[in-house]
């Protein structure tokens, strides 16, 4: 509870008044969600057959929505709940027809993809390794490399690219910045903003900055970020940097590994959750460590393995390149060929060389 309030006191809300110079686009009209709605997304209780007290029995068994309950067998639900199976399979049926689970055609599919905004990182190149215009909402986009690889100064860039409009390769919107490490500048966010001839004090108002001081805080403030998109807040971009730290500090034992990679491992499931209801871009950032194992080539291995690795949508993986230029690889994209790109951090922007 403590930690939850100074958590709400920590985020600099940054109320109304976005950037209104001719550069950077004014707020998004604030949209009320109304109570009501939120209430009527169905919960476990309006199952037909379920009653509080197998409401208690799921809960209990970690089950607390209707997707929890829709992928249980007709004998897993009798068992978890005490209900005879002739009801549990009805209450099944009962769920999957509620949540509306199935297919839609690729059509329908395609539709819902031009929801999507798209958000430059400063640089034509990088904009182009990630497809053209950048990284993508209802994503997560994760950058891992060594320490002064860039992953922060591309962090910053985009928070300040996200409130550009979409004309402009922005998505009109503002930016929540999860600092684990206390490296947020905002002086770097007002040369960044000079850069594009947009004005650094509203730049900076339109990101909302909150220091996470452990994993559990990093996890509880997902939950405020989700409380300020309900509250009207235009959140397009949340950065999370980084996004293990924290976890690999704490749960650094031997034994604590498979701990440490299942917290992970909902900590991502919750971010893209959030990231996909609310049509907004997740960047997180990752450190690397030596992988011994590697004879040859490149020994640098991002941390979190697999569990990272499959549940961020994009991988960057950044390290210094020739006369002090960054190079970027872009790994496993679901659409994008596996390639290569180069830029530079400048004091007023990330920038393009040939290549
Ligand atoms: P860790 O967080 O330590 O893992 O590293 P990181 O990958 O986040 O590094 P970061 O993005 O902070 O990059 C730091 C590097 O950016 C510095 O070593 C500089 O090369 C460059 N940089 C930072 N600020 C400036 C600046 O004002 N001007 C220029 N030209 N370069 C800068
Ligand atoms: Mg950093």
């Amino acid at each position: 509870m403590l930690i939850k309030k100074s958590a709400f006191f920590l985020i600099m809300v940054v109320k109304k008044d976005v950037v209104e110079g001719e550069e950077i686009v004014d707020d998004a009209p604030k949209k009320k969600v109304s109570k009501k709605k939120e209430e009527e997304a169905p919960k476990l209780i309006d199952i037909p057959g379920v009653g509080p007290g197998a409401v208690a029995k799921l809960e209990a068994a970690g089950i607390y929505e209707l997707m929890g309950l829709a992928v249980l067998t007709a004998a897993q639900l009798s068992d978890t709940a005490g209900m005879s199976e002739s009801v549990a399979r009805k209450a099944i049926q009962a769920a999957r027809k509620m949540m509306d689970m199935g297919f839609v055609d690729g059509l329908a599919h395609e539709e819902k993809r031009k929801e999507l905004f798209n958000i430059t990182t400063g640089s034509k190149n990088l904009d182009n390794l990630l497809g053209g215009k950048g990284i993508q909402t209802k994503a997560i986009t994760e950058a891992f490399g060594a320490f002064g690889s860039g992953k922060t100064q591309l962090a910053l860039s985009l928070a300040v690219g996200v409130q550009l409009p979409v004309e402009q390769g922005g998505a009109n919107g503002k930016a929540v910045y999860i600092d684990t490490e206390g490296t947020f500048r905002p002086e770097r966010v007002r040369q960044f903003a000079e850069g594009i001839g947009a004005n650094p004090d509203k730049v900076l108002k339109n990101i909302l900055v909150a220091r996470a001081f452990n994993s559990d805080h990093q996890m509880l403030l997902l939950d405020r970020v989700a409380d300020l998109i309900k509250d009207g807040e235009p959140i397009r971009l949340m950065i999370i940097d980084s996004l293990t730290a924290h976890f690999r500090a704490e749960f650094s034992g031997r034994g604590q590994l498979a701990d440490r990679q299942q917290r992970l491992n909902r900590y991502l499931h919750n971010l893209m959750k959030v990231a996909e209801q609310n049509n907004l871009a997740v960047y997180v950032t990752n450190q690397v460590m030596s992988d011994p194992a590697q004879m040859f080539g490149d020994p640098t291995k991002a941390i979190g393995g697999n569990i990272v690795g499959h549940a961020c949508t994009y991988r960057l993986y950044l390290r210094r390149g020739k006369k002090d230029s960054r190079v970027c690889k872009l790994i496993d994209s679901p659409d994008l060929p596996d390639n290569e790109t180069v830029f530079m951090i400048e004091t007023d922007g990330l920038k393009d060389i040939e290549i």
